[in-house]
C-alpha cells in the first residue's frame, strides 16, 4: 500500500512526548512490511539541526490559505535505521521557531501543515492508497482530501484515518481563522453548533471527515465515548463509533531494550537482573543521592501537566516520604507549578528526592533502567509508553488504571488474574495513590531474600510480554485493507 503519514512530531527528529515516538515507530514498521510510506513533518529548527543526509525535492511550492499567500519548499530525507522517507516542509515564516506548538498563530501553522503535504504528494507524483494522520494539528486533511480533492487522480482515491493520541488537545480557534484555514468559502463543513458559538475545532472536524478513526489503547476507546471522559466530543464519537477503534501502541523494540541499550553502564535481561543494580547506583550517582541496593527508588519521567496526575504527587509524597524509605527521582519538565513542588520537595528531603527539570533521553534511559518502580498516577492516559517501557526493564509499574495503563498493567494483587506485573490504583484520588505506593513498598520488603525473590518474579511476568511495534502494525495493516475493500 501507499501511505501518507502527517505527524507534528517524528522522534528522534522532534519529540515532545510518545507522538513523536509512534510517529516514528510506526511508519518505520509498515516500511518494514514493504508499504511505501512517506511521512511528513514540517521542519522546525531541532529538526534541521539533527537531519544528515538532506535533498531538495520540491524547491518551491506556493499556495493560498484565503488572504495568505504560502510559499514552502520540500526536503527529503529518511527515518534511522529504515527505508521509510522523510519530507520535510520547510516554510520559516510557519516553522523556523524554537518551539513546536503554541504560537500565535498556531491555526496557519498545522492548515498549512495539511495543505502542504497533500499538494507535495500530488507535485511529487505519489498518489496514497492512505492518508493517515495524528492529533489536531493534522486535523482539517480528512476534510481538505475530500472537499478539494475528492476528484483528484492522484488523492481522490485515497482513504483518510486520524490517530486520536490525546484528545485533550482539540486545537479549537474563534471561528474567525476559517478563512486561514483555506476552507473558508465552505464554512458549512464545519460542525454547525461550533461555528454559531463561534469556534472552529480541527480535532472535532478530523472526526467528522475521517474515513476511519483509531485512538491507542482499546480502554481509552471506551472512555472517549462517555461525557466525564470525551472533553466535549462524546457525542459525535459516540455517533462514529461504526468507524472508531483503539489500537493499543507498541514500542521501539530496539530502542528500549535493558540487553543493548547504550546508555546503561551494563546490559541486564530477565536472566541476569542483578546487574539492573548497576543501573541504579549510575542513576543515584548522577542523581547526587547515595547508593543502598536495600531503599528502592521510585522513579518518574513525565511532562509535568494536569493530565499526569501532578496533583496527587503534590497531596501524596511529602507524607509517604515522610513515613518510608525510599528515594525519589523525576526527570520532566511542565507547568511551573508542578517543577516547583518538585524543587521544593527535593529541598525539603535533601539526598532522598532529586528533580531533573531537563529533557535528556539518556536520563529517560536511566530513569527506566535505575529505579525500582515507575510512578505513572496520570488523571487520564490515551495510552502511555513510559509504563511498557518499565515493564521492559524490569521496573514495576505503580498506575492509575485509567486508558492504556489499564490494558498494560496488571496488578500484583489480583487473584482473578494472577501473574501481576505492577500495581494499580482504580479510584483517582489521593488515597487511591498512596494505597498503591504503598502496597509496592510493603512488597518490596526489606529489599532482599525471599522479599527480593518474589519481586524478581514480578519483574519477570512483565520483561517476557510482548510490547513490540511487530505485534501491533497487522492491526493498522488490516484496518487499511478493510478501508481499501470498501471503497
Ligand atoms: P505523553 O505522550 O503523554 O507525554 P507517553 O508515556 O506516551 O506520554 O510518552 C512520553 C515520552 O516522552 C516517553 O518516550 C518519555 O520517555 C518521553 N519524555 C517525557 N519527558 C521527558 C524528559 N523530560 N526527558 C526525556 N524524555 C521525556
Ligand atoms: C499522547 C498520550 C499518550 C500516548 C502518546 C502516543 O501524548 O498522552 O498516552 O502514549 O500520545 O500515542
Amino acid at each position: 500500500m501507499k501511505i501518507l503519514f502527517l505527524s507534528p512530531e517524528v522522534a528522534p527528529f522532534a519529540k515532545v512526548g510518545g507522538l513523536g515516538d509512534v510517529g516514528s515507530a510506526l511508519p518505520r514498521q509498515l516500511a518494514a512490511l514493504d508499504h511505501d510510506v512517506r511521512v511528513f513533518l514540517p521542519l522546525y529548527p531541532r529538526v534541521e539541526e539533527k537531519l544528515e543526509e538532506v535533498e531538495s525535492v520540491l524547491p518551491q511550492l506556493d499556495f493560498r490559505l484565503g488572504p495568505r499567500s504560502i510559499r514552502c519548499a520540500i526536503l527529503r530525507s529518511r527515518l534511522p535505521d529504515s527505508s521509510c522517507d522523510l519530507y520535510l516542509i520547510q516554510c520559516p515564516e510557519l516553522y523556523a521557531w524554537p518551539e513546536i506548538y503554541d504560537r500565535p498563530d498556531e491555526h496557519l501553522r498545522f492548515a498549512a501543515f495539511s495543505w502542504a503535504s497533500l499538494l507535495a504528494a500530488k507535485a511529487l507524483d505519489f498518489a496514497p492508497d492512505i492518508v493517515h494522520v495524528n492529533d489536531w494539528t493534522t486535523g482539517l486533511t480528512p476534510l481538505i482530501l475530500r472537499a478539494q480533492f475528492g476528484e483528484d487522480p492522484h488523492l481522490g482515491r485515497a482513504r483518510s484515518v486520524l490517530t486520536i493520541h490525546n484528545l485533550g488537545h482539540q486545537g479549537t480557534f474563534e471561528a474567525g481563522v476559517l478563512p486561514e484555514t483555506g476552507l473558508g468559502g465552505s464554512p458549512e463543513l464545519f460542525h454547525g453548533n461550533e461555528l454559531q458559538q463561534g469556534r472552529v475545532s480541527y480535532l472535532l472536524t478530523g472526526l467528522l471527515y475521517a474515513h476511519a478513526i483509531t485512538t491507542v489503547s482499546p480502554t481509552y476507546a471506551k472512555e472517549i465515548q462517555t461525557p466525564e471522559q470525551g472533553h466535549r466530543l462524546d457525542t459525535v464519537l459516540r455517533a462514529r463509533s461504526d468507524v472508531l477503534v483503539g489500537i493499543l501502541n507498541g514500542i521501539d523494540e530496539e530502542e528500549w531494550d535493558p540487553s543493548r541499550d547504550p546508555h546503561l553502564p551494563t546490559p541486564y535481561d530477565a536472566d541476569r537482573l542483578d546487574h539492573k543494580e548497576a543501573s541504579k547506583a549510575a542513576l543515584l550517582a548522577g542523581s547526587g543521592l547515595l547508593h543502598d541496593p536495600r531503599i528502592p527508588v521510585i522513579g518518574m519521567c513525565s511532562r509535568l501537566v494536569y493530565q499526569k496526575g501532578i496533583d496527587l504527587c503534590m497531596e501524596v509524597l511529602p507524607g509517604l516520604l515522610a513515613r518510608h524509605r525510599f528515594q525519589l527521582v523525576v526527570l520532566g519538565q511542565g507547568e511551573p507549578k508542578y517543577e516547583r513542588f518538585f524543587k521544593e520537595l527535593q529541598q525539603r528531603f535533601r539526598g532522598r528526592v532529586e528533580f531533573d527539570p531537563g529533557f535528556s533521553e539518556r536520563k529517560a534511559h536511566l530513569v527506566e533502567a535505575g529505579a525500582d518502580m515507575f510512578l505513572m498516577p496520570s488523571r487520564y492516559e490515551p495510552c502511555g509508553l513510559n509504563q511498557m517501557y518499565s515493564l521492559r526493564y524490569g521496573t514495576l509499574p505503580i498506575v492509575h488504571a485509567t486508558g492504556g495503563l489499564a490494558d498494560t498493567v496488571w496488578d500484583y494483587d489480583d487473584e482473578v488474574a494472577p501473574g501481576g506485573t505492577g500495581f494499580r490504583f482504580v479510584s483517582f484520588d489521593s488515597t487511591g495513590l498512596a494505597w498503591a505506593i504503598e502496597r509496592a513498598l510493603k512488597v518490596w520488603g526489606s529489599g532482599h531474600g525471599a522479599d527480593r525473590e518474589r519481586w524478581r518474579q514480578i519483574q519477570r511476568n512483565g520483561m517476557k510480554l510482548p510490547f513490540g511495534w511487530r505485534h501491533r502494525v497487522g492491526r493498522y495493516v488490516e484496518l487499511y485493507e478493510k478501508l481499501l475493500r470498501a471503497a
